[in-house]
């Protein structure tokens, strides 16, 4: 044999070999284990833990020179943008997982984008291959049926990660209407000028459409108002999560000595117990009285009435596909594709986690150079109700029902438009430069997230 000859035998001999070892420890899990048992091994051997959880397994060749400041960077900045934790621990558990989880993993996977290349370079068992792409979007789909029942989409859209509002949201009806009278009355301000409706109008989409809330005497708030509409929906309340419940929430503007301005509950309870008639209305319904504890409960139970179902898009997920332009329809994939779905998922489109804010870029950087507007207290996010740095910059998920009539956007209410926040989001979120007519496809298609309060559409 020639030399040449010998070389190249031996080469094909080695690629051989490769070949046959890369199959071998690149099994998909067996097809007896459940659904969940499945996606846990291939998450295991995609080694996602190494990088997506607070307490990272090393690899063995971690501490050496180079190895060090490229993993260690990767652990930091994967950690930084998931937690896999929770998701892994409900797998184990076989409780429930994460919405927003689900979401996260089945993208993330199908496209491809982990583990990271340089990762299954080096640990072979860990990449995504064909085989194991199936078992984790079937596993992703049995896990949503399971977990997050969809009788409201029509078949072909039973495993999208977003649901259709449903016309109704379980509240007690007779609490709702006094919650009703509660919300618009501006005697829960300290003098009378303010109450939630003027910070959260009914007529308008449930904001002021102010950049920051104009509180009493003219005070202006550090964060921009989310809409009341579907924040029953919301995992938490308010940017930073610091309310559990709705009427949690509603115990707070009222004693915000820039909102509504109040010393305590005891002198909103004095001032309604004036009323008679009033007090003879709350009382047939709680007739413990009136007290802080009844008043923000019949306001949240009057919250969980503010949900808006039916609009075009959730027509077109309950089947009918003449609700949705064709631009929209697009816009629609567009959205799924740009991962927008994987942080906006659920009913509300948002709302079930805390995310951080320029996961891929540094929106807070560039907001400085081009607003000219230094970090504030707002921007802080989680951080301040936990004061773990991982939570710096980490806000709820804003939902997007009804986004297009909810502007200025972003907790700094700092974006005016519609498009700039979606080319921003692309920039910052998803790490992608997105182009014009994507832009204005997935604008079009936020277009058709109005939906209906009490049968008309909100406008
Ligand atoms: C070597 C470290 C590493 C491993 C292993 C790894 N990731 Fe990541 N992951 C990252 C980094 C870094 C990012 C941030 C985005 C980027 O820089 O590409 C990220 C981003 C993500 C995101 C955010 C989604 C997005 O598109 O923004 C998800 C979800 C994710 N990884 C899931 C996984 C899963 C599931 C696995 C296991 C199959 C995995 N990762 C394995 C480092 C890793
Ligand atoms: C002065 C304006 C103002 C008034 C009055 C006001 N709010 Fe708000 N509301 C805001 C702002 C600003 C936020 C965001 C604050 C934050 O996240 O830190 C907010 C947040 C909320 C949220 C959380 C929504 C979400 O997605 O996190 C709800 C619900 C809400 N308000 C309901 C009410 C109710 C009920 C009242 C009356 C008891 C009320 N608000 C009074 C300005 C106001
Ligand atoms: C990693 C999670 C994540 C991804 C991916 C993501 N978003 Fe967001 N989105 C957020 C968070 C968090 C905010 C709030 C940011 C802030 O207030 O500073 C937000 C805010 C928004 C807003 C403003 C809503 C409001 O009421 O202020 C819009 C619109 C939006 N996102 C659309 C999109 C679109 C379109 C995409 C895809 C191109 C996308 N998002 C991708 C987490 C995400």
């Amino acid at each position: 044999m020639k030399k040449s000859s010998k070389i190249l035998l031996a080469v094909v001999v080695v690629i051989a070999a490769l070949a046959v070892t890369y199959r071998a420890v690149n099994k998909a899990p067996s097809a007896d284990l459940s659904a969940g048992e499945q996606l846990l091994q291939i998450l295991e051997d995609g080694g996602c833990v190494e990088c997506h959880s607070p307490e990272p397994k090393m690899p063995f060749y971690a501490n050496w020179p180079v190895a060090k400041s490229l993993i260690g960077k990767h652990i930091e900045k994967g950690y930084a943008v998931f937690d896999i934790t929770p998701l892994e621990e409900a797998l184990e558990n076989g409780t429930k997982p994460g919405e927003v989880d689900l979401a996260k993993v089945g993208h993330s996977l199908s496209d491809c984008s982990m583990p990271l290349p340089q990762y299954s370079l080096v640990h072979w068992g860990s990449s995504i291959t064909g085989a194991k792409k199936n078992i984790v979007n079937a596993a992703v789909r049995t896990l949503r049926a399971e977990y997050y029942p969809n009788p409201l989409a029509a078949p072909e859209f039973a495993d999208e990660p977003v649901r259709p509002l449903p016309d109704t949201y379980p509240h007690d009806s007779l609490k709702a209407v006094l919650g009703e009278m509660l919300y618009h009355d501006t005697r829960l301000s300290a003098d009378g000028t303010i109450s939630c409706a003027t910070c959260h109008g009914i007529e308008t989409a449930g904001v002021d459409n102010k950049r920051y809330s104009e509180g009493i005497g003219g005070q202006l708030g550090g964060v921009n108002a989310p809409t009341v509409f579907n924040s029953a929906f919301n995992f938490v309340q308010f940017w930073d999560g610091r309310a559990a419940t709705l009427a949690e929430q509603a115990g707070g503007p009222p004693l915000n000595p820039v909102e509504m301005g109040c010393e305590s509950f005891d002198e909103i309870v004095a001032r309604l117990s004036e009323d008679r008639a009033f007090v003879k209305k709350f009382r047939s319904v709680y007739p413990e009285g009136l007290s802080q504890a009844t008043i923000t409960d019949a306001i949240a139970e009057y919250e969980k009435t503010l949900i808006t179902p039916d609009s075009p898009f959730d027509l077109y997920l309950k089947g009918d596909k003449s609700a949705m332009t064709e631009n929209q329809i697009e816009g629609y994939s567009l959205f799924k594709e740009y991962g927008c779905a994987t942080c906006h998922a659920g009913e509300n489109m948002g709302g079930l986690s805390y995310e951080l804010m320029g996961q891929r870029d540094n929106y807070f950087e560039d907001r400085e150079l081009v607003l000219k507007s230094g970090l504030t207290d707002g921007d802080n996010g989680r951080w301040a109700q936990t004061g773990i740095e991982r939570d710096r910059y980490r806000f709820k998920t804003p939902g997007l029902r009804n986004v297009t009539l909810t502007w200025p956007y972003y907790h700094d209410g700092s974006v005016a438009t519609l498009e700039d926040a979606v080319r921003m989001m692309a920039k910052y979120q998803s790490g992608r430069k997105i182009s014009d007519s994507d832009c204005r496809k997935i604008v079009d298609f936020l277009g058709a997230l109005t939906g209906q309060y009490e049968g008309e559409p909100l406008f």
